[in-house]
């Protein structure tokens, strides 16, 4: 049986994980990770932000890549991450709004990717794609839309690192937090702890402090924010991050 605090010396939150009937966690509980989102980050000094949210206390470093036909934008390639990759020791969260995803796999790999997730819409063999990533010696995790079911990925749940739930639609940052997806954090919370495999569950779009506490009353456990985290600038990103922990 595993005990648990709400939060440990250093001030932060563990998730509590499903019980069984005795009790007893199911399994050990994970520290909350924050990954400012650097799409709202100075983008004439992205070495300089990425080392300031470094030093401020961020956990992982996410990186949105976007190509004007699956999402309406367009972003960052796999020259800018190898650019970006040794202004931190933190590892880099790739989030892949691309389609066709696997052509881009190998290079975002090699640019210094450590974690690689993309769309199952945005492929038509999801499966094969999360082979192609950890062929790569990378971690791979898959994006649920808004819109998108959590049976699209059910059958490939234990093959995966991560689960980003969308709690906005992808391609912009500053948006509002769609409430309907804490359901669909709670449902995948459960599935997660049913297969008993360390699986990350990571909400992404319109998170601040207040949707936070929410997020992770639900069961997620690691939290990307844009706006909340660059918001006021360097000075304010250690206060900002830590009032994403709750
Ligand atoms: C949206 C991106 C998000 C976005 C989050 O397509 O995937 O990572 O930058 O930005 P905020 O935190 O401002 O909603
Ligand atoms: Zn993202």
């Amino acid at each position: 049986m595993f005990q648990f605090d709400r939060k440990d010396p250093k001030g932060r939150i563990w998730i509590p994980r499903s019980t069984r009937d005795d009790g007893a966690l199911t399994m050990p509980p994970k520290p909350v990770r924050i990954a400012p989102s650097i799409l709202s980050a100075d983008f004439a000094a992205l070495g300089q932000e990425i080392e300031a949210v470094t030093a401020a206390g961020a956990d992982w470093i996410h990186v949105d890549v976007m190509d004007n036909h699956f999402v309406p934008n367009l972003t960052i390639g796999p020259v800018v991450v190898k650019a970006l990759r040794p202004h931190s020791r933190l590892p880099f969260d790739v989030h892949l709004m691309v389609s066709p995803v696997d052509p881009l796999v190998p290079a975002f790999a090699e640019a210094g990717a450590d974690t690689i997730s993309f769309h199952p819409e945005a492929g038509p063999h999801v499966h094969r794609t999360i082979q192609l990533i950890k062929h790569h010696g990378k971690r791979a995790g898959c994006v649920l839309n808004p819109a998108t079911p959590l049976s699209s990925i059910e059958n490939v749940l234990g093959d995966l690192d991560l689960v980003l739930v969308m709690s906005v639609n992808p391609g912009f940052g500053g948006q509002a937090f769609i409430e309907s997806q804490l359901a669909k954090i709670a449902a995948l919370r459960r599935a997660i702890d049913a297969l008993g495999k360390p699986i990350d569950l990571e909400v992404d779009g319109g998170v601040n402090p207040e949707t936070a506490r929410r997020c992770l009353a639900a069961g997620a456990d690691a939290l990307v924010a844009g706006t909340a985290v660059f918001a006021g600038g360097p000075a304010k990103y250690a206060a900002n991050i830590k009032a994403l922990r709750g």
